[in-house]
C-alpha cells in the first residue's frame, strides 16, 4: 500500500504572509492542492498533513478524509516527520511518500517512476533529485567518486566546496515504513540551524547498510518550491504555461496567452478559442466552439458549446449553447442563461433564469427575475426587487415585450405576450397580451418658451 506525509507546518517567515505558506496561491489555489493532489493521482491512499503555523486554516483546507499531525513548535523537517509517529506504525510494512507541501509542480508521473526505481532496487529510502543551475539555498547532494549516494548537506552547513554541487534535494522522497520509523529515532538537531533535518535520514540509513537510491528527474522544474513572493510568482508562470499548453494540445485555441490565467480544474471543449485577459477559475466547464474573451473573468460556472462571451464577468452561473454576452456584462449568483439568449452591453443578471432566445441588449438589471422565452427587453429595464429589507422576485411570461426605461418593481408578474410601454413604473401584475401603461400622460403647453422667455430675462 502507498501512504504519504505532506509537511506544512511552517510559517514561510520569507514569504511575509498571513497564511501558513503552504496555503500561498499558484493560480488561484493553495500551493498544498496541487500536492494532494499528485499524491492522491499516483495512489496514496492513506494521506497524513503536518500541520503547525496556523494549523487551523490548514485543517480546514485539506477537509475530513486527510489525517492532519500537529507539530507544535516547528523544529524542522525531520521533527515534522516525528508528529506523525502514529501515522508511520500504522504502515511500517508499506511506503511511505514524504514531501514538501510548497512543491506545487510535483507530479503523479515522477513520484511513480521514483516508486518504481525504489521497489525495483529494493531500497529503504529513494529520494528525488535534480540537476539546478541555482543552488542558493538548496540540499546538496554528496555522492562518492562512483557516484554512490553519501547524505545530503543544507546550504547553510556547507563548506564552500559542497556548496558547489549542483544536484539538488527534492523534498520528496520514498521511504520503507519501518525504516523511517528506526531513522527518526536518530535524527538530531546538530547542525547550523538547530533543527530536526528529514535529510539526516538518508546518511543513517546508509550507515546501517540499507539501500538507498536518488531518482534524478529529467525536467528539473517539478522540484521547485517558493520561499518568497519571487519564488511564487514563478511557479506561477511555470503553472500557468503547464495548464495553457495541456489546453491547447486538446485543441483549445490560444492564439495568444497574454494575461490568460486558466485555473488546474478547469475543462474546456476544442475548438473554443480563449482571448488575452481572460481568466478562468474554479471547477468551470466551458464546452467547444465557443470564443471567450478577451478581457472575461469565469468562475466556478458552465458554458455550453458556441457560446461568446466578450469582456464578460460570469459567477456561479450557466450559460448554454449559442447564447452570447458582451461587451462589460456581469452574471452571477446561480443565474442561467439558456439557449441563444443575447445580452448585451452594460447589462447585469443577478440570481435570475432568462429563457431561450431572450434578449436584452443594452443597458438593464435584471436580478430574482425568472424570465421566459422570446421575451425582449428594451435598453434600461431596471429590476426593483429590493424593498430595504427583503429580496423579491419577477416573473416574466413568455414573448414579452418590457419597453426601454421600464422599472418593475417586485414581487410582480408579467403575463406571457405582454407589452410594456416604455418608461413605465410597473407595481401590478398584467395580464397575458396586455398592454400596461404606468406613466403619466404627456401634456403639450402650447406657446410656453414665449411666456418662459420674459421670465428667465427678468433674471
Ligand atoms: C528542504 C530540504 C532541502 C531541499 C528543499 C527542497 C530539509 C532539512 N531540507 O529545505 O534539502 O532541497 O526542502 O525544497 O528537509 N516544515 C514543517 N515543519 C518544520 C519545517 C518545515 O512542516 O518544522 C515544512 C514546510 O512547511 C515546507 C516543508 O516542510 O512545506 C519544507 O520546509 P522548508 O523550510 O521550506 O525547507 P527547505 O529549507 O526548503
Ligand atoms: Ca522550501
Amino acid at each position: 500500500m502507498k501512504c504519504a506525509i505532506i509537511l506544512a507546518g511552517g510559517k514561510g517567515t520569507r514569504m511575509k504572509a498571513d497564511c501558513p505558506k503552504v496555503m500561498c496561491n499558484v493560480i488561484f489555489k493553495p500551493m498544498i492542492s496541487y500536492v494532494i493532489d499528485a499524491v492522491k493521482e499516483a495512489g496514496a491512499e492513506d494521506i497524513c498533513v503536518i500541520t503547525g503555523y496556523k494549523h487551523e486554516e490548514v485543517e480546514a483546507y485539506v477537509g475530513k478524509d486527510i489525517k492532519t499531525a500537529l507539530q507544535q513548535p516547528q523544529l524542522g523537517t525531520g521533527h515534522a516527520v516525528m508528529q506523525a509517529t502514529e501515522f508511520i506504525k500504522g504502515h511500517t510494512d508499506d511506503e511511505i511518500l514524504i514531501l514538501n507541501g510548497d512543491g506545487p509542480l510535483m507530479d503523479a508521473q515522477t513520484i511513480n517512476k521514483a516508486y518504481t526505481y525504489h521497489k525495483e532496487n529494493n531500497n529503504s529510502i529513494t529520494l528525488i533529485s535534480a540537476i539546478v543551475d541555482d543552488t542558493e539555498g538548496i540540499g546538496h547532494i554528496q555522492r562518492d567518486e562512483n557516484g554512490t549516494l553519501l547524505r545530503i548537506i543544507e546550504h547553510k552547513d556547507a563548506n564552500d566546496e559542497e556548496k558547489k554541487i549542483n544536484e539538488s534535494n527534492a523534498g520528496c522522497y520514498w521511504f520503507n515504513g519501518g525504516d523511517l520509523l528506526y531513522a527518526l529515532g536518530k535524527i538530531t538537531n546538530n547542525n547550523a540551524q538547530n533543527e530536526y533535518y528529514l535529510t539526516d535520514t538518508l546518511e543513517i540509513l546508509i550507515n546501517e547498510g540499507k539501500n538507498a537510491g536518488a531518482y534524478v528527474v529529467e525536467n528539473s522544474e517539478v522540484i521547485l518550491g517558493a520561499n518568497d513572493r519571487k519564488q511564487l510568482n514563478d511557479l506561477n508562470t511555470i503553472m500557468r504555461r503547464n495548464i495553457n499548453t495541456r489546453l491547447m494540445v486538446e485543441g483549445v485555441d490560444i492564439p495568444c496567452t497574454d494575461g490568460v490565467m486558466i485555473g488546474k480544474d478547469v475543462k474546456i471543449g476544442n475548438s473554443t478559442v480563449i482571448l488575452p485577459n481572460t481568466i478562468i477559475l474554479g471547477d468551470t466547464v466551458i464546452g467547444s466552439g465557443c470564443v471567450i474573451g478577451p478581457n472575461t473573468y469565469i468562475d466556478s460556472s458552465t458554458i455550453g458549446d458556441n457560446v461568446v462571451l466578450d469582456n464578460c464577468k460570469i459567477l456561479d452561473s450557466t450559460v448554454e449553447d449559442g447564447a452570447d454576452c458582451g461587451p462589460f456584462v456581469k452574471v452571477r449568483d446561480n443565474s442561467t442563461l439558456k439557449k441563444g439568449v443575447h445580452i448585451g452591453n452594460f447589462v447585469e443578471v443577478k440570481n435570475s433564469t432568462i429563457g431561450e432566445g431572450t434578449k436584452s441588449a443594452h443597458l438593464t438589471y435584471i436580478g430574482d427575475s425568472d424570465v421566459g422565452s422570446g421575451v425582449n427587453y428594451g435598453c434600461g429595464v431596471a429590476t426593483c426587487n429590493y424593498d430595504g429589507k427583503e429580496k423579491h422576485r419577477c416573473k416574466i411570461g413568455d414573448g414579452a415585450f418590457i419597453g426601454c426605461n421600464t422599472n418593475l418593481v417586485a414581487p410582480v408578474k408579467i403575463g406571457n405576450e405582454a407589452y410594456i410601454a416604455a418608461g413605465s413604473t410597473i407595481t401590478d401584475d398584467v395580464p397575458d397580451k396586455a398592454l400596461a401603461v404606468a406613466r403619466a400622460r404627456q401634456v403639450i403647453k402650447d406657446g410656453w418658451v414665449d411666456v418662459k422667455k420674459p421670465y428667465k430675462e427678468k433674471k
